[in-house]
C-alpha cells in the first residue's frame, strides 16, 4: 500500500501498463526496478509536464506517488 514510503514492486511498477512497457523499451524497461530507479528524474519531469504517457497524462495523484517514491529513496 502507499504508505509514507511508497516501494517499486507494491505502489509502483503496477502503475505501468502493459503499453507504457512495450513503449518505452527503446529507452528504458518501466517493468524493471534498475532501470526506473536510474532513469527516475527524466520519468518524474515527463510525468509531472503531463507529456507522459503519450496518450494521456496520468492523475494528480498517481505523479505525487511516483514523486514520493522518489524522495523517499526509491524503495524496491
Ligand atoms: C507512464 C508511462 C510512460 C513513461 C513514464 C514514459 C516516459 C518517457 C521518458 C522519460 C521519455 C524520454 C526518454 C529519453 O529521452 O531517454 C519518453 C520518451 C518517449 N515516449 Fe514515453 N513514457 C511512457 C509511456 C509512453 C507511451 C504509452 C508512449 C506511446 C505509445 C510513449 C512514447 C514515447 C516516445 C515516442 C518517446 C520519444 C520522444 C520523446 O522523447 O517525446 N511513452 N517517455
Amino acid at each position: 500500500m502507499a504508505g509514507d514510503a511508497p516501494g517499486y514492486a507494491a505502489d509502483i511498477k503496477p502503475l505501468f501498463r502493459e503499453k507504457d512497457h512495450r513503449s518505452m523499451t527503446f529507452a528504458f524497461d518501466l517493468w524493471s526496478y534498475d532501470d526506473v530507479s536510474e532513469h527516475a528524474d527524466r520519468i518524474l519531469e515527463r510525468l509531472q509536464e503531463g507529456e507522459m504517457p503519450c496518450d494521456g497524462e496520468w492523475p494528480a495523484s498517481q505523479v505525487e506517488l511516483f514523486e514520493r517514491w522518489v524522495k523517499t529513496g526509491k524503495n524496491p
